[in-house]
């Protein structure tokens, strides 16, 4: 297997900018040497999420959270380590090295998305040479570069077209079949899934093709045919054009999320780049979390008709628990006979944007407005205690915060109650709050550390302290527990001191990758800020490890019988009782 080198990862985490990273994706507000935000772990009203440029490691005060870059990513994005790799070194324009063994280390996916990358290629170029798909487009109004940007093709009739195209063997049959893109017959036969169909595929947020959707050209029933569930396809968990909207606009604004294919191409084609839709099912909370982990303001754009506002609630259920402070979700319905398809080749981008800016309602203002028709409102004190009971249930699923409480607030108003009777409420059906899974209890025992951590995490936040006196080599082999860790420690930054992200990086694998993650949550001692402090506070402290080193092994070596000492044991005996005749003396 081959793996990526590790000075790469050094050097990746050493110039990348955490600041950027995280930046990127959490609004940060300066302060000080640091930056500050609402961790976007776990729910709070007050900043204690702080990134350090120097440390280039980032800190929850709250939850306990921290690490790296790379450690923000996988915990945010949900990436494996592999994948933040890779996407931190895209964003930096580097191709990520690989050494040892022949094959790079693939998922055992790896041989499906290349086959659907193969059907891909393929449609296209079937649609250059289809003029009455080509023409079917055009008459939709399509640009060739709109064709291009989202990858669009056809599947010419026929029932072997890529069996044929691909050349497939039996292995590559296989992976056609698990990939979704062949039909089983009753007598298990095996044929193209999609015949004469415009092809839109569907990637997921690395740009790699993982289903299709088709749609027939004329009136023929299904209109559109997708991808079965795969492997590599989950419909439930992906949004059709989030990888397109994302390398036009990088971390956009905000997401449009509306219901066709169509409706996301023609948006982005008019300049909405940021479409995305939902593959024809009802809005998942996974989707919602996909969501708002590219953006914070959500648009969910519906049919005006019964359908479209059934539609709505089901986004609105999904969205409400997870709709933190900082987020926003909003509701927009069309007029009748109207898609935003329809509309924004009617109107153009400007009126469409007119038109969410003046008609899209807030969420609270849809929730609300939706439950007061269901409890039929009329003002009459039955038909409040019917409002609460609907609505409050569904507030209480919320994340606590700001937002919460302004929902309450209008609850509260509009149904006569004293605010803080709804907030004391017994909490119904609601469900419990889901907690990251990444996130550990903060350590409050800083004051409890021995000498030996104390160095270490003073060292971990200020690297250069390594350079200030020579490492004893015997101590790599200390039998005081953490020493060797350490002389390793010591090693590594008196050739070349380097910030705490890299550190952490370089023993992701070691077995001390776990005490060394258990002492970024301490803060080194106050005073040490001082550098004034700091140097004589350091080399105290290491004076007394070389001392706790050479009472330990004094002590191991005494214990054995003379006769089973090597001669350079028996050296190492004598020169530590020596130490120890002078020591005594002073
Ligand atoms: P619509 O019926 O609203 O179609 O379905 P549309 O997007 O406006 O399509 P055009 O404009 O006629 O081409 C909305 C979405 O529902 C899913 C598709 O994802 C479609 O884009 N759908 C619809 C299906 O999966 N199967 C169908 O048969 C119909
Ligand atoms: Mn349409």
């Amino acid at each position: 297997m081959s793996r990526i080198p590790q000075n790469f990862i050094d050097d990746l985490v050493a110039r990348a900018d955490i600041v950027e990273v995280i930046g990127s994706r959490v609004p940060l507000k300066k302060k000080g040497r640091e930056y500050a935000a609402c961790c976007p772990f776990h729910h709070e009203k007050s900043p204690s999420f702080f990134v350090s440029p120097d440390k280039q490691f980032y800190h929850c005060f709250g939850c306990g959270a921290h690490g790296t870059a790379l450690g923000f990513l996988m915990a945010f994005e949900r990436l494996d380590f592999v994948e933040a790799v890779e996407t931190l070194a895209g964003q930096m324009g580097l191709e990520v090295p690989r050494e040892g063994g022949d094959a790079p280390t693939e998922s055992p996916h790896a041989p499906l998305f290349a086959v659907l990358e193969d059907c891909a290629r393929f449609y296209q170029a079937q649609l250059r040479r289809t003029p009455v798909a080509i023409d079917y487009l055009k008459r939709r109004g399509v640009s060739g570069d709109t064709a291009a940007t989202f990858g669009l093709g056809h599947a010419p009739a026929g029932f072997d077209t890529l069996l044929t195209a691909l050349h497939a063997d039996s292995t590559t049959v296989d992976q056609l079949k698990r990939a979704g893109m062949l039909s089983e017959g009753e007598r298990g036969g095996l044929y193209d899934r999609f015949r004469e169909r415009i092809m839109f595929p569907i990637r997921d947020r690395r740009g790699r093709v993982i289903a299709f959707g088709g749609r027939v050209l004329g009136d023929e029933k299904p209109k559109y045919l997708n991808s079965p569930e795969t492997p590599l396809f989950h419909k439930g968990h992906e949004l059709y054009g989030l990888y397109e909207a994302r390398k036009a606009l990088g971390r956009p604004d905000r997401l449009i999320v509306v219901e066709g294919y169509m409706d996301v191409v023609m948006l982005a084609q008019h300049g909405l780049r940021e479409a995305v839709a939902t593959l024809g099912t009802a809005v998942t909370r996974e989707q919602v979390d996909l969501m708002f982990r590219h953006t914070a303001q959500v648009v969910f754009c519906f049919d005006g008709d019964e359908a479209g506002r059934r539609a709505a609630w089901r986004a609105l259920e999904s969205t409400l628990p997870q709709l933190r402070d900082g987020l926003d979700a909003r509701f927009m319905f069309l007029p009748d006979g109207e898609d935003p398809d329809s509309l924004v080749r009617k109107e153009g981008a400007e009126a469409f944007r007119a038109r969410i800016s003046r008609d899209a309602l807030s969420f609270d203002a849809f929730l609300l407005g939706e439950l007061a028709k269901q409890a039929q409102d009329d003002g009459s004190p039955a038909s409040r205690a019917r409002l609460k009971s609907l609505a409050l249930p569904m507030i209480q699923g919320m994340p606590n915060g700001v937002l919460k409480d302004l929902v309450l607030d209008a609850l509260a108003g509009r149904v006569g109650v004293p605010v803080d009777r709804l907030r004391d409420e017994p909490r119904g059906a609601g469900e419990a709050r889901r907690a990251p899974a990444t996130v550990a209890p903060a350590n409050t025992e800083a004051g409890r550390s021995t000498v030996l951590r104390q160095a270490i995490l003073l060292l971990l936040h200020h690297p250069e302290l390594a350079g200030l006196r020579p490492c004893p080599p015997e101590w790599a082999e200390s039998p005081v527990p953490g020493l060797p860790l350490l002389s390793q420690l010591l090693h590594l930054l008196s050739a070349r001191p380097v910030s705490m992200g890299v550190i952490l990086e370089r023993f992701r694998d070691s077995p001390h990758a776990q005490a060394l993650d258990a002492l970024t949550r301490l803060r080194p001692p106050r005073d040490s800020e001082d550098e004034a402090i700091r140097v004589p506070m350091w080399h105290a402290m290491l004076e007394h490890i070389s001392d706790m080193h050479n009472r330990k092994r004094l002590h191991d070596l005494t214990n054995r019988p003379l006769s089973e000492l090597q001669a350079t044991e028996r050296s190492e005996l004598i020169r530590l009782q020596n130490l120890r005749l002078t020591k005594g003396r002073k």
